[in-house]
Order: structure tokens, then C-alpha cells, then sequence
């Protein structure tokens, strides 16, 4: 069976590594740069290790003609939103129409780009008949599996995540469980939109939870509460969630629920409780650029930041929401510095214009906030607080990482 992945990103290429060691795999991406530094064996999103590349068979492309004479196409391209928050579902229709040309009789596309219920067979299905002259359902078939892996996380990997699978019909939904369970566990859905609703849900539960998790540590600051002792007290109950407060960036929580909310607003629900989670975690950088500068006596600092991406121990930069505490800091007219060894420096500076420094040559700030809990400040020493902090500095813990004994009794300790 010959496998097209059209996507090679976080998600696309760890699926294809997988099922190149089953079946004829072409992974076709078009960013020409992507092809190339894969074909070199090199994955800049840090997802799958050169060596593992090395020995894939996975025929890499670039150019449109290796989407021909495939029996399965699965699609992960982005499913970003506009400025408005709206879906942009501009990639997933231009995945499709290049697909059509090349969509042969009895060929199955499956997505794993997250979208809301209907954009598979409503949106997608009808621009691939478009594009093919082919009737959906009849001379070619869909498919939806939503993809669950978590960047960044090196124990629920491809293999060991149970995978929803939807076909468009009884005998499609075999022939993709065959296929994916060559991979990992399947839990077959009822309908492709029972699929994509359960996928965009997952996320939009997270982010309601944290929401609340952001809401009651603006309560609590007020009250002089500190949330991680709350939470420390509370999680004793045994059904008691175990959320924690912090920023929601990336391009899946933060970004999911609009997809949510969309559908809603297409069937006349007003989607309250969804938006309003976002709205609370999107307002939660400012919270904390605020709550920093007030905590310093509204005196103009030099500020340590420390993390850019939007999460621990990933490269990715986009619409991480440490910039919205570093923008929000230096509207106030602090000086900020930024250091973050995962990121990619010219990414840095193309998308923030940030320019990272090297944590070595720093010292002396005012002020040291821990933004992102990559692995190399994770193990901060009470003498890297010495060497980067003044005297009187003021150590921001956003994702409560340190052992507050760690900080020297000269400095001041401040978390959620
Ligand atoms: N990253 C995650 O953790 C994660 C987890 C679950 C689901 N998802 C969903 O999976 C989808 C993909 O996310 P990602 O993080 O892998 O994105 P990504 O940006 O890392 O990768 C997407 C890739 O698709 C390529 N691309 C764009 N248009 C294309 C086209 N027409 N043909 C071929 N390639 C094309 C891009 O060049 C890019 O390399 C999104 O819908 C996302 O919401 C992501």
C-alpha cells in the first residue's frame, strides 16, 4: 500500500517515521526547506532523532508529482486562526486541491488536522470532488483521525496513544484501523464528526480548566493567597482536577476552541463558556507582566527573561504567550533581556524581533523571570540566582519550577 502524508511537521512526521516501517511512505511537505533539512536527517522541531531518520525509508517530497498513484493520503497541515480568531481552513483546502488531480478511484484521505464537526466531509470532502471530477463516497472515501501527541513529551509518543479512528463507511473504518493500528492502539468513533468533535473538545476542556486555574490566581493575588498551596490543600479531594495556572500559547489549546466556538455559532449557540476561557487565558500575559512590575515599586528594571517558546522543551515559537509578558513589561519601560537554548535565534528575531543572549555572559538583573520550565533552568542552582540576580532581586516563577530555598536569602521569591 502506497501512504502519502502531505505535511511534515510536529505531527506529520512522526506518524510517517511510524508507518514507513509498514508500508511505501512518500512525506511531502511544501516547504522545500523542511524536505531538504529532512533528507539531511535533520528534524528542526526535535520531535524524531537523526538516527531514527537515518534509517527511515520515507521518500521525501517537495514537488507535487509524488502525490500520484497513492492509495491513502492523510493530511496534517495547519489549521491555524485568522486575526479574528475565525478558522483559517485555507491550508486543509489547499491540501485538497492538490490532492484531487492526483485522487485515483477507491483511494482513502484521512485528516488529522483539527478541525471543527463537518469540516471533513462538508468542507474538504466536497472541495477534493471539486478538484477530482470524483464523487465522494462512491469513487474515493474519507477518513478522520485527530492527532493527540504533545510536542515535547517523550513518554506519550505516536506509538503508545490511543488513536480515534472514523471512516466514511464500515469498510474504509477497517482498512484504516488496519493501517493505523500497525502503529499504535484504535478506538473506533461512530462518524467522522463524532471523531472531530471528540478531538476538538479534548482541548477545549484543557484550556476552560486552566482558564479557571488563571481566574482564581488573579482572585487569590488579591487576597494574598498563593494558588500553589491552595491547589496543594484542595488536590487531596479525590476528584479534584489537577490543573495549574499559566499561559496558554502554542497552536492547539490556545486555538482549538475557537474552532469550537465557530461550530457553535454556525448551529445559533452563543458558545459563552468556551470564549470565555479564552478570553481569561489570553489576558493572563498581561496579568503577569503587570503583577511583575507592580511587585518591583513601578521601578524601571533590567529584567532577565528567561524562555520564549510556548512551552517546556520545544522549540516552537509561534504565538507563545511569553511575549505578551515581555511586551506588557516593556510598555512599562523596562529593559528586557532574553534567553531561551531551544529556540532558534533567527525565528527570534524574525517573529519577535528578540535577539536571545547566551545565559553565560549574563549577570546582575534586577529582576529573573522564569517564563518557560525548559530543562536548563529547570536545574538552576542557588549560585546561578547569585550570578544572574543582584542583591534585592526580585525571582518571578511562573510555572513554580524552583525550590524556593534554592533562592539566596537576599533575593525575593514570587509565584502564582
Ligand atoms: N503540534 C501538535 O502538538 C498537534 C497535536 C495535535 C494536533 N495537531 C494538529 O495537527 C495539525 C498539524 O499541526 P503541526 O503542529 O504538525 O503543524 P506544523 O506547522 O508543525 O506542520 C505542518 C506542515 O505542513 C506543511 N504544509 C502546509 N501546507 C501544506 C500542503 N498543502 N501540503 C503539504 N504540506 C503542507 C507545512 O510546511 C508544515 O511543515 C494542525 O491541525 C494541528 O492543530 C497538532
Amino acid at each position: 500500500m502506497n501512504i502519502c502524508i502531505l505535511g511534515l511537521g510536529y505531527v506529520g512526521l512522526p506518524l510517517a517515521v511510524s508507518l514507513s516501517r509498514h508500508y511505501n511512505v512518500t512525506g511531502f511537505d511544501v516547504n522545500a526547506q523542511r524536505i531538504k533539512d529532512l533528507k539531511n536527517a535533520n528534524d528542526l522541531t526535535k520531535e524524531v532523532p537523526s538516527s531514527v531518520l537515518v534509517e527511515s525509508s520515507i521518500h521525501y517530497s517537495d514537488t507535487q508529482t509524488s502525490l500520484e498513484n497513492q492509495d491513502v493520503y492523510i493530511v496534517t497541515v495547519p489549521t491555524p486562526v485568522d486575526s479574528q480568531n475565525k478558522p483559517d481552513l485555507s491550508l486543509l483546502v489547499n491540501a485538497c486541491q492538490m490532492i484531487g488531480p492526483f485522487l485515483k478511484p477507491g483511494a482513502i484521505v484521512v485528516f488529522e488536522s483539527t478541525v471543527y464537526p463537518g469540516v471533513t466531509e462538508d468542507i474538504c470532502g466536497k472541495e477534493l470532488e471539486k478538484s477530482s471530477k470524483l464523487t465522494s463516497g462512491v469513487d474515493f472515501f474519507l477518513g478522520y483521525s485527530p492527532e493527540r501527541i504533545n510536542p515535547g513529551d517523550k513518554v506519550h509518543t505516536v506509538d503508545k496513544i490511543t488513536k480515534v479512528v472514523a471512516g466514511q463507511n464500515p469498510k474504509v473504518q477497517e482498512v484504516l484501523k488496519t493501517i493505523y493500528e500497525k502503529v499504535t492502539k484504535v478506538f473506533l468513533a461512530k462518524d467522522i464528526k463524532t471523531a472531530e468533535a471528540a478531538k476538538v473538545i479534548e482541548n477545549a476542556q484543557r484550556d476552560i480548566n486552566i482558564a479557571f486555574m488563571n481566574e482564581i490566581t488573579m482572585i487569590f493575588d488579591r487576597l494574598g493567597i498563593s494558588t500553589y498551596d491552595v491547589l496543594e490543600a484542595a488536590k487531596t479531594k479525590w476528584n479534584f482536577l489537577p490543573f495549574t495556572p499559566g499561559l496558554v500559547g502554542g497552536h492547539c489549546i490556545g486555538v482549538d476552541p475557537f474552532y469550537l466556538a465557530e461550530c457553535a455559532k454556525l448551529v445559533g449557540v452563543n458558545p459563552e463558556v468556551i470564549l470565555a476561557g479564552r478570553s481569561v487565558n489570553d489576558g493572563m500575559g498581561p496579568w503577569i507582566g503587570e503583577r511583575i512590575h507592580k511587585k518591583l515599586g513601578h521601578k524601571l528594571s533590567n529584567i532577565l527573561v528567561l524562555g520564549l517558546t510556548f512551552k517546556e522543551n520545544v522549540p516552537d515559537l509561534r504565538n507563545t504567550k511569553v511575549i505578551d509578558v515581555i511586551r506588557t513589561l516593556e510598555g512599562f519601560g523596562h529593559k528586557i533581556t532574553v534567553v531561551d537554548p531551544i529556540a532558534d535565534s533567527n525565528e527570534a528575531e524574525k517573529y519577535y524581533k528578540i535577539s536571545l543572549e547566551a545565559l553565560e555572559k549574563l549577570s546582575g538583573f534586577d529582576c529573573i523571570v522564569g517564563a518557560v520550565s525548559h530543562e536548563a533552568f529547570y536545574h538552576f542552582s542557588s549560585k546561578d540566582f547569585e550570578r544572574l540576580g543582584k542583591p534585592g532581586a526580585l525571582i518571578v516563577d511562573v510555572k513554580k519550577i524552583w525550590n524556593k530555598n534554592l533562592i539566596p536569602s537576599h533575593q525575593n521569591y514570587l509565584s502564582l
